[in-house]
């Protein structure tokens, strides 16, 4: 079975889904709070999330609470790491019609930014095929652990790990096609800085695909600071230099936009043109 045919599980309740995942932010020690060493708050009792190596970490500005009026949600902890691969995933989010809108092509680059244990970086390296390479970054060595492994059972060979900052997702320059965002931006401490790498790091053409659970719609049942509506998006993004030239929203839970840079030439934009979008694809006004 390949991962885009994702187990179809029984019908477990709903409810138990937004427990869990309640449980998991609530209760797990979030990164933010616990590791000094990622954004400079101080440290809490027990084992501190491993983000990066000291020396490096000194170098992390302060971390933000609010960006532009939104709260800034705390680090989901790599305890909570099975949740993102609970079976009930694919049907909650539908994550392989999310996967399949992103229109990637054999051969990309594509970078899984806040990969966590790599639930759509392995659906990923299967687009990309041999030819092409899966960048899997985050700020916990642990989750990184975790893709490693699973990445190593199915065989896959064509994903990079990469342990970032929480500023830094240490991208190389205009080295990427994709990049996906998935229920990650929310949580960037940095916004700012990681917004300008990202930007630093898109091909002319390259785009982001922004996933993130909807704050308009109160039946999404995520805690509000891990949810975020089109308008706030839309305050962040294009005044850091992005532009927004598709969305998708046929996703049960989540939006899905995306964004280029905002300095795409006449020929960067034809291809970007509704027509090229992937169908369903909605065109962005
Ligand atoms: C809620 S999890 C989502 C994981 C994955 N995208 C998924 O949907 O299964 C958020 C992940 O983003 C990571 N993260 C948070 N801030 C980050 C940053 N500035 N750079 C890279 N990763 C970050 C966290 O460590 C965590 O693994």
């Amino acid at each position: 079975m390949t991962f885009l045919q994702l187990k179809s599980s029984g019908f477990r309740r709903c409810a138990g889904a937004i427990a869990l995942a309640s449980m998991l932010w609530a209760a797990t020690p979030p990164a933010r709070a616990q590791s000094p060493r990622a954004d400079g708050t101080p440290a809490a009792k027990g084992k501190a999330a491993d983000t990066t190596d000291d020396r490096e970490n000194e170098k992390v500005p302060p971390p933000l609470t609010h960006y532009k009026g939104r709260e800034i949600a705390r680090t989901m902890h790599f305890t909570g790491a099975p949740w993102l691969i609970r079976d009930e995933r694919e049907r909650e989010e539908r994550a392989s019609e999310m996967i399949a809108a992103l229109g990637v092509k054999p051969g990309q680059v594509v970078c899984d930014l806040g990969c966590g244990n790599g639930y759509h970086a392995l659906m990923l390296s299967e687009l990309v095929g041999k030819k092409g390479r899966v960048v899997a970054v985050d700020i916990q060595r642990e989750m990184l652990a975790l893709l490693e492994a699973r990445a190593k059972e199915a065989k896959v060979e064509n994903i990079k790990t990469m342990l970032s900052l929480p500023h830094d997702p240490k991208l190389e320059d205009n080295s990427l096609d994709l990049i996906l965002l998935v229920d990650v931006y929310h949580e960037f401490s940095h916004p700012e800085h990681m917004l300008r790498a990202m930007r630093r790091a898109l091909k002319k053409d390259g785009r982001i695909a922004l996933v993130e659970f909807r704050e308009e719609d109160l039946r999404v049942p995520i805690k509000p600071e891990h949810k975020m509506s089109k308008k706030q998006i839309l305050t962040e993004f294009p005044p850091n230099g992005f532009k927004l030239v598709a969305e998708y929203d046929k996703l049960p839970w989540q939006h899905l936009m995306f964004f280029t840079r905002d300095d795409a030439d006449e020929a960067g934009e034809k291809e970007k043109s509704p027509t090229s979008c992937p169908s369903p694809l909605t065109p962005a006004p």
